[in-house]
């Protein structure tokens, strides 16, 4: 099996998988109540806790397997991006759990995990496809043509729409991370309540920056009891502008490429109305949307590992290359 870590943001995660891609165990520690309070990830709390976390995440996805590290042959690990110190303490508790061993170890891209997320049984997916990352730092439209590789199509030019659903939530009053709480309060408002212009750049770029201004200027007209009535409504039609914006562009995408197949991933694949609107495409499912582990175990199949004790000097990254 491959045992796996992943610490690149705010939730400590271990995971055990099979070389077929079948989930022994996958545990995630969130932190996002401790970091509830700042109305985000602070970097240096996020690191602190991930070092208190990754034993005990370590050994509850050991004891979920029924597994000892004698069951495990590869360990893999998170490299980047992410938070540097957060990925640190991933990194250097991978290390010391191969060296022990004696194991191998496979540095794995963020990026890739998210995408390797539709490789994991019982429902993986083949390439070619096109494949929506949209993420709390990401928002990408990717040419998978081969499992462990992608060329990228699109990207946003600025605000990943993870970043635009928090945003939204904030001004709307809901606690962070907010896009599965608008996700919610959207579901009782109408979406063509208001209007939220999002801007289309030629080409397959998006573009998140704008619309959240919109959503702040139409919060900021409203009376505050007039605003309370009218939550719902906001959420809705915001929803709606941020999720247009991406089936519009996945759409086109996948008739420039000429690719059949669509997948989605990242946090925001969690959002009701996006797989609604994609109904043909294939998500992830809902555990395997926010960070996980078994997704960076699922990547690390296609990588070549590092053997011991080559891994001993391995870096973290923070952003991609
Ligand atoms: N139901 C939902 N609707 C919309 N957004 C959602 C939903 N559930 C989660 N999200 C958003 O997903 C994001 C978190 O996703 P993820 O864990 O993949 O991002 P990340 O790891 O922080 O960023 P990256 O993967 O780009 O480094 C947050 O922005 C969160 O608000
Ligand atoms: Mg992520």
């Amino acid at each position: 099996m491959i045992f796996a870590l992943e610490t690149s943001c705010d939730e400590t995660a271990a995971a055990l998988v099979t070389h077929d891609g079948e989930i022994r165990a996958n545990v995630v520690a969130s932190q996002a109540d401790l970091h509830a309070q700042f109305g985000g990830v602070v970097p240096e709390i996020a690191s602190r806790r991930h070092l208190e976390l990754v034993l005990p995440v370590v050994r509850q996805a050991l004891s979920d397997a029924g597994a000892t590290l004698d069951d495990v042959d590869l360990v893999a690990v998170t490299r980047g991006p992410g938070l540097i110190g957060a990925l640190l303490v991933g990194v250097s508790a991978a290390k010391a759990l191969a060296w022990t061993r004696r194991l191998p170890l496979a540095p794995v891209d963020h990026l890739d995990g998210h995408v390797a997320s539709l490789y994991l049984e019982p429902d993986s997916l083949e390439p070619p496809f096109l494949c929506l990352l949209a993420s709390g730092g990401h928002t990408m439209l990717l040419d998978v043509r081969a499992r462990g590789s992608f060329g990228v199509a699109g990207r946003t030019v600025d605000d990943a729409v993870g970043e635009a659903f928090d945003k939204g939530a904030r001004l709307l009053g809901l606690g962070y991370p907010g896009g599965a709480e608008l996700d919610r309060l959207a579901r009782d408002g109408d979406p063509e309540a208001f209007s939220f212009p999002v801007a289309k750049l030629p080409g397959l770029d998006f573009s998140f920056s704008g619309v959240k201004t919109s959503l702040l200027y139409a919060v900021k007209k409203l009376q505050p009891g007039e605003l309370e009535r009218r939550r719902a409504d906001l959420a809705a039609s915001y929803q709606r502008a941020l999720v247009r914006a991406l089936v519009e562009r996945t759409d086109a995408a996948a008739q420039l490429l000429g690719v059949e197949r669509v997948g989605v991933v990242g946090g925001v694949a969690a959002n009701s109305e996006l797989r609604a609107s994609l109904p043909w495409a294939r998500a992830a499912p809902l555990s395997l949307c926010t960070d996980n582990a078994a997704m960076i175990a699922s990547a690390a199949r296609y990588v070549e590992p590092l053997p011991y004790p080559r891994y001993l000097g391995l870096d973290a990254y923070a952003s991609a290359a």
